[in-house]
C-alpha cells in the first residue's frame, strides 16, 4: 500500500520543516525534490549545460552542504524553467512516490504534475517578508554574512521565476490544504498537516 503526502509552496515557506515533521511522525520516507534541482544548478555553476547534468544526475550527489547556499537555488530556479530538465526528473520523482508505505515529497508541483493523486495536498506559505527572514536567520546560524534586503529580492525574483514559467509553474493545486505559516511555529505548523494527514488515513 502507498499513501502520498504532496507539500509544494514558495521558497523558505517551511515545506522541508513540515515534510521533515510528518515523516518522524508517521514514519514516512521522504525527499526533497528541491535537491534534485539545485544539484542540477550546481553541476551548471560547475560548467556543465542544463540537460546533460540534469539526464546525468547522480542521487547520491544530494547529500551535500554546497547546494544549500542562495547561488545554487538562483541557480537551481534558472534551470528549473527548461522543460527537458525537469522531464529528465520526472522519473526519480515517481519511482520514490511509488514505494510502499507512506511517502512525503516536497516541491513546486508535486500536487500538480509528480503525484495528482496524492491522497493528500498541502499548499504551504508565508509572507514574502517572513519568508526571507527566516532565510536571512538561517545564513546568520551557519555563520555566513548576509543582507535582508539582498535575500528578500532575491526570494521575490526566484517566486516569480516559479510562478510565471510555462512548464509546472507554481501553483496550489485545486484540492490542497493551504497552511499559512507566517504567524505560525513549527509545531504548531506540524499539528496542522499532522490533523490533516489523519483525516484522509482513516
Ligand atoms: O522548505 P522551505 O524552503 O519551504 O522552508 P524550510 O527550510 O522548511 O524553512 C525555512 C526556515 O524557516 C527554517 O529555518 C525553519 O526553521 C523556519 N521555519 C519557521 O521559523 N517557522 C515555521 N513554521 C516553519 C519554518
Ligand atoms: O528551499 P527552497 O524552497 O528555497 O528551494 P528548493 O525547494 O530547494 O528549490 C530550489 C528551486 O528549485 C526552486 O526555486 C524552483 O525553481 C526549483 N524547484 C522546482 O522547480 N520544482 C520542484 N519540485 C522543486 C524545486
Amino acid at each position: 500500500m502507498n499513501f502520498t503526502v504532496a507539500i509544494d509552496g514558495p521558497a523558505a515557506a517551511g515545506k522541508g520543516t513540515l515534510a521533515r515533521a510528518l515523516a518522524a511522525h508517521f514514519g514516512f520516507a521522504y525527499l526533497d525534490t528541491g535537491l534534485l534541482y539545485r544539484a542540477v544548478g550546481a553541476g551548471v555553476l560547475a560548467g556543465g549545460t542544463p540537460i546533460a547534468v540534469a539526464r546525468a544526475l547522480d542521487p547520491a550527489d544530494l547529500e551535500n552542504d554546497a547546494l544549500r547556499t542562495q547561488a545554487v537555488a538562483d541557480a537551481a530556479s534558472q534551470v528549473a524553467v527548461i522543460p527537458e530538465v525537469r522531464a529528465a526528473l520526472v522519473a526519480f520523482q515517481r519511482d520514490f512516490a511509488r514505494r510502499d508505505g507512506g511517502v512525503v515529497l516536497d516541491g513546486r508541483d508535486i500536487g500538480t504534475v509528480i503525484c495528482p493523486d496524492a491522497a493528500v495536498k498541502l499548499f504551504v506559505t508565508a509572507s514574502p517578508d517572513v519568508r526571507a527572514e527566516r532565510r536571512y536567520l538561517e545564513l546568520v546560524a551557519r555563520g555566513i554574512t548576509a543582507d535582508r534586503t539582498a535575500i528578500l529580492a532575491e526570494v521575490l525574483a526566484r517566486d516569480a521565476r516559479d510562478q510565471d514559467r510555462a512548464t509546472a509553474p507554481l501553483v496550489a493545486a485545486a484540492d490542497a490544504t493551504l497552511i499559512d505559516t507566517s504567524d505560525l511555529s513549527a509545531e504548531a505548523a506540524a499539528r496542522q498537516a499532522i490533523a490533516v494527514v489523519e483525516t484522509r488515513r482513516l
